[in-house]
């Protein structure tokens, strides 16, 4: 059966028509629609440039440049999509952050109380926080745990035998696993859902695609696959955490729905130019020199944790900005005990935060660790032997 959106997004949804605005049709002159304050804002020390922004005026819902050149970057990262299968504008949703895209699929897609969605643990912690504030239960099918890769025959079981999960998460590269999910595992995850007409999403969290090779993300496949969304984010390899701006990839039939549940106006003038300035060309390149640099950081940090006595295994993969390493105790077993304890002195007597993850599925004894600079990198290896040490021998 083709992919029907009916049985999948919620009832009251597949009706709802996107908000308009005057400016939709009318957008030149003296404008007087929208009850903004044409005398200009009022915060003293306003910069040239923020003035340009005009910051009195709501902004475009669309967002059409910086969507565009989103689809070119995209589309120039994979040369094994056909021309009409390319992404187009009109299969992105911005959102504030991916977190708000995270929000805005549950909301579209999950009947509260009623429906669910599943995760594939160890696994980014705010799908849970949005399946309770959604009131949708969650059903948990765990990555492999010692390739932490997906598994699509147990995945596909668990939905065929429950119709009312609507929505799958998956984090490639995982959060806190730092690894690719191999694209075949879920290429045939998908194949599994559109050969069963499942009527389920299966939304790919790509945070982290950019510190993976090239030509890693598979947002590009979001028109051969119907039942695929990938979401994306510029918090991360394009280092704007600080701006919320988040990229859902979809079918046009599921972009225009969650197009039409989105507020209007939640990307902000100022979040919309920066955006846009760091999705050209050059910034684009001027990131990847970044992400080169992180990555190189990231085998030198590694190579000097692992050759610790009291560090494990590299517990996770080499996709990401930050790594997941087992910390060991006297009898040189991953300890939690331990663990918890060198992350705490590391941030009250060393002002060196890293994450706790020991108590993640499959993460015994883990920290996770965000790679920094040269100079921030040195630092933390230098407390961490010292740290580390002193806590395992005392
Ligand atoms: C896997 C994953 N997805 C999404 C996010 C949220 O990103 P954003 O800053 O775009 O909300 C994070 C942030 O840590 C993450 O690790």
């Amino acid at each position: 059966m083709p992919f029907d959106i009916s049985k999948i997004a919620r009832s009251n949804i597949l009706s709802l028509e996107p908000y308009r605005c005057a400016r939709d049709d009318f957008n030149e002159g003296i404008l007087l629609d929208a009850n903004e304050n044409t005398h200009g804002p009022s915060f003293v020390d306003m910069s040239e440039a923020e003035r340009q922004l005009d910051l009195n005026r709501y902004p475009d819902p669309h967002q059409g440049v910086l969507k565009s050149q989103l689809c070119a970057f995209r589309n120039s990262e994979r040369s094994d999509v056909e021309e009409s299968k390319k992404l187009q504008v009109e299969n992105l949703c911005l959102g504030v952050g991916s977190d708000e895209s995270i929000d805005a699929l549950m909301r579209g897609f999950v009947e509260p109380g009623k429906e669910k969605m599943m995760i594939c643990p160890p696994t980014y912690g705010m799908y849970s926080i949005c399946g309770v504030v959604n009131n949708v239960d969650i059903v948990k099918v765990p990555l492999e745990l010692e390739t932490f890769n997906i598994v699509p025959q147990n995945i596909l079981s668990a939905l065929k035998t429950d119709s009312t999960i609507k929505l799958v998460y998956i984090t490639s590269p995982g959060n806190p696993t730092a690894k690719m999910v191999d694209e075949k595992l879920l290429l045939e995850l998908l194949q599994g859902v559109e050969e069963n007409s499942l009527n389920v999403l299966v939304v790919v969290d790509e945070a982290y695609v950019d510190f993976a090779p090239v030509g890693s993300s598979i947002s590009t496949l979001v028109n051969e696959h119907p039942n695929l969304v990938v979401l994306q984010t510029l918090s991360k390899a394009f280092a704007l955490a600080g701006i919320r701006l988040g990229i859902t990839y979809a079918n046009r039939e599921i972009s225009r729905l969650l197009n039409a549940i989105k507020y209007p106006y939640n990307i902000s003038n100022l979040t919309s130019d920066v955006a846009i300035r760091a999705t050209r060309p050059a910034s684009l390149a001027d990131a990847r020199v970044k992400i080169g640099k992180i990555v190189e950081q990231r085998g030198l940090v590694l190579d000097k944790l692992l050759s610790l006595k009291y560090v494990g295994r590299n517990r996770g993969g080499l996709d990401s900005n930050f790594i997941l390493i087992e910390i060991l105790n006297k009898d040189l077993q991953p300890d939690n005990d331990v663990a918890n304890k060198l992350y705490l002195t590391l941030a009250t007597q060393r002002k060196i935060v890293v994450r706790f993850r020991g108590k993640e599925l499959g993460c015994t004894g883990c920290l996770r660790l965000s790679i920094g600079t040269a100079a921030e990198n040195a630092v933390l290896v230098e407390q961490f032997e010292q740290v580390l040490t002193q806590i395992v021998e005392a």
